[in-house]
């Protein structure tokens, strides 16, 4: 990517209150871009922002909210929206695993999991690829995982939610060959983050 391509653009991250979410915020403010955050934890989320703004000077809003329910997609799009804001990068970053055998797993975590990992993936997508089809000018960053590449025992559902991310990515991106709207898909291997200790 051209580096001064997103200078001045605005970006929204999900999952950006720990982790990779982190790391991509401070990557694209970086180049410029200004950003909107989004994770439950509001108090990480106030610290990620100060520390943002203060060394990189762009604009950084923070949303607190949970992802997992359904109606958090159409109503962080409507605040985005109604704040007179255009979203140039969507980082669908926020994601969690279930450590365990089938068996063993509650459903409830699970469902919360399906939720995310997938179901908030694919309705964000479709409600900011509309907009940035409208101005022909996006990029659109899934995050999956090694595990989204074969059968992982232990991580069964976890792995099956990143392999629908990565296929359903890469699908979107040749549909979008002919317009200026990317989308990427990252696969991290195993990667120092909370994302251990909340996986149990
Ligand atoms: N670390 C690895 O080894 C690894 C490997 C492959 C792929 N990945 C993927 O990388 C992505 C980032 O994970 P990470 O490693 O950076 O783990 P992490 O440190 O646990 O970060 C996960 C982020 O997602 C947010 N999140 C979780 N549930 C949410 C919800 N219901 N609503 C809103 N935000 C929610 C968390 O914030 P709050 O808790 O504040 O809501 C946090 O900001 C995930 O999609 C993960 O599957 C990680």
């Amino acid at each position: 990517m051209d580096g001064d391509i997103l200078r001045g653009k605005r970006a929204l991250i999900t999952g950006a209150s720990s982790g990779l979410g982190v790391a991509f915020a401070k990557d694209l403010a970086a180049r410029g871009c200004n950003l909107i955050l989004v994770a439950r934890r509001d108090d990480l989320l106030r610290n990620v922002q100060r520390e943002i703004s203060d060394r990189y000077k762009v604009e950084v809003e923070i949303v607190s909210m949970d992802l997992s329910a359904a109606e958090s997609p159409t109503a962080l799009y409507e605040q985005i929206k109604k704040a007179g804001r255009a979203v140039d990068v969507l980082v669908n970053n926020a994601g969690f695993g279930v450590y365990g055998e089938f068996k063993d797993v509650s459903w409830k975590k699970e469902k919360e999991m399906l939720d995310l990992n997938m179901i908030t993936v694919t309705h964000l997508t479709k409600l900011f690829l509309s907009d940035m089809l409208d101005r022909n000018f996006g990029y659109i960053l899934n995050v999956a995982s090694t595990g989204a590449y074969q059968a992982t025992p232990l991580y069964a559902i976890y792995s099956a939610t990143k392999s629908f991310v990565l296929l359903f990515s890469e699908a979107l991106n040749y549909e979008l060959k002919n317009t200026n709207v990317k989308c990427t898909v990252l696969s991290p291997g195993v990667t120092e983050t909370e994302f251990h200790k909340v996986a149990g």
